[in-house]
């Protein structure tokens, strides 16, 4: 018999019943890593200006489940993954309105750096690559009716973050920095690049293996 509940939110709350920590796990070469919780992709306000600059595109925020796994490479240090259910995007241009929408997974690898990996408050950073899918483009509004097409894009991560050790596991909240700039076709024409760079912010329960 398990008597250790699966569900991770089950096991985040006995977790922080049982209360008393025992010393964390040192984050040592060979061990692991799985973590659950929500993200928020929040683009950057400016995402550049599309037909030769005379239209200003905005990208709006989206919050989706995410679960990242990390698999220590040196004692701590980490080469870890991200992974999210598919987020949506409204597309708006100023002026104009919501003109669109997209969905986007943006998995993500990096190498990351545990500082005070025993301790119980162990931060974090980490540089890595990020491909983004761009997929179900729609358009309204003033696009109506017109194919919008965004390209995929590959480039830089950075990320950084604070675990707060608990006996068997980490509340983690962190932060991400990705490069992350689509080329844009409308009807086939090019429009121009939007730079979508967003800042992502994520709340999870690290099990530690
Ligand atoms: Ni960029």
């Amino acid at each position: 018999m398990k008597k250790t509940p699966n569900f991770p939110l089950l096991a985040l709350a006995a977790m922080l019943a049982a209360g008393t920590a025992a010393p964390a796990f040192a984050q040592s070469a060979g061990s692991m890593t799985f973590g659950v919780g929500a993200i928020d992709v929040a683009p950057k306000s400016d995402n550049g200006k599309l037909a030769g600059g005379t239209l200003p595109v905005d990208v709006g925020n989206d919050t989706q489940p995410e679960v990242t796994f990390e698999y220590f490479v040196a004692d701590n240090l980490g080469l870890e993954v991200l992974a999210a259910t598919p987020f949506k995007h409204d597309i708006s241009i100023d002026g104009l309105g919501k003109v669109g929408s997209t969905k986007e997974l943006p998995p993500t690898v990096s190498l990351q750096y545990h500082f005070n990996g025993a301790g119980k408050v162990s931060p974090f950073v980490g540089v890595g690559l990020n491909y983004t899918l761009f997929f179900s483009e729609d358009t309204r509004g003033a696009l109506a009716g017109s194919k919008l097409k965004l390209d995929d894009s590959f480039g830089a991560a950075a990320h950084a973050g604070v675990d707060f050790n608990l006996p068997k596991g980490a509340i983690r909240v962190d932060a991400r920095w990705i490069d992350i700039d689509t080329k844009v076709k409308l009807d086939g024409s090019k429009l121009g690049t939007v730079n979508v760079d967003p800042m992502t912010y994520s709340l999870a329960y690290i099990f530690k293996f």
